[in-house]
């Protein structure tokens, strides 16, 4: 398999979410029980992805790294690097050109949540070449990057947030890119707004006949997490699932003992550190069923 160096892009105010972001960042706030952050790490981390970035505020970087640290914990490398201000999405490779280094990458950001059968994304890992995309299905297509499709499935356009959009395919947010990125980025304008955007990066690799875009289907749930109304629904869902099942989404440490990123005797050593909690006791109970 290729080797895929994983980024998550936790920056921005998330003034929609304010008082709730006042002092603490939209990707630490409860999804359920577990921080937002916890869920776009374990994508990455159930899709064999185990050289994580993570780029955020200067106020909230040290913070994210508090709560994750080197990713040892769950035999990952995790790196953290500042994004000073926020100039958009694609700043990314940017701040992530030195990791990177020769490898294709997956971005993904700290509010995005996906629930469900991940194998579409190990496939997009496997056989991306340029950049590969998603288009899922929403009402509101006009919160997002939109991508048309013409007669024949091709991609006929690719416009973020349009005030009319012409379909309601939402691009979400995450990405597989070539390294190529790295040199795209750079010679990319900012929009309007001053941001250097993702779907400029994404209509690049269209341009050179290199853009895969697949559709995200009706087994995936893809999670807005933007306005307290959103995020409260995503609470409710993780909270469904769970209850019903008795079982966790997102628990980092079931996700690395069954990825055998550590032994079951480093899973129990870092388990008896966590605090007396719910959470503690669920990856002890995990421990005994296998
Ligand atoms: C960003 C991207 C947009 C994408 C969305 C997915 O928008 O710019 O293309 O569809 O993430 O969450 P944001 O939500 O950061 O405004």
């Amino acid at each position: 398999m290729k080797n895929t160096k994983g980024i998550i892009l936790a920056g921005g105010s998330g003034t929609r979410l304010y008082p709730m972001t006042a002092v603490q960042s939209k990707q630490l706030q409860p999804v359920y029980d577990k921080p937002m952050i916890y869920y776009p790490l374990a994508t990455l981390m159930l899709a064999g992805i185990k050289e994580i970035l993570i780029i955020s505020t200067p106020v909230d970087t040290p913070n994210i790294e508090r709560l994750l640290g080197d990713g040892s914990q769950w035999g990952i490398s995790l790196q953290y690097v500042v994004q000073p201000a926020p100039k958009g999405i694609a700043e990314a490779f940017v701040y992530g050109k030195e990791f990177i280094g020769n490898d294709q990458v997956c971005l993904i950001l700290g509010d995005n949540l996906f629930y469900g059968k991940l194998d579409f994304l190990r496939n997009a890992l496997e056989n991306n070449v340029g950049g590969t995309i998603f288009g899922y299905r929403v009402t509101d297509p006009e919160r997002y990057g939109v991508v048309e499709f013409d007669d024949h499935g091709n991609v006929r356009s690719i416009e973020e947030k349009p005030k009319h959009p012409k379909s309601n395919y939402a691009i979400p947010g995450i990405y597989v890119f070539s390294n190529e990125v790295v040199r795209i980025v750079p010679n990319q304008q900012p929009s309007v707004r001053g941001e250097l955007e993702i779907t400029d990066v994404q209509l690049e690799y269209l341009r050179r006949n290199e853009l895969r875009v697949e559709i995200m289907g009706r087994g995936i749930a893809w999670l807005d997490t933007g306005t307290p109304e959103s995020l409260l629904e995503a609470s409710q869902f993780i909270h469904a699932i769970e209850k019903r099942q008795g079982t966790k989404i997102a628990c980092l440490e079931e996700i690395a003992l069954y990825e055998h990123y550590i032994t079951k005797e480093q899973y129990l050593q870092h388990v008896q550190t966590l605090p007396k909690s719910s959470y503690r006791e669920y990856c002890l109970s995990v421990a005994n069923e296998i």
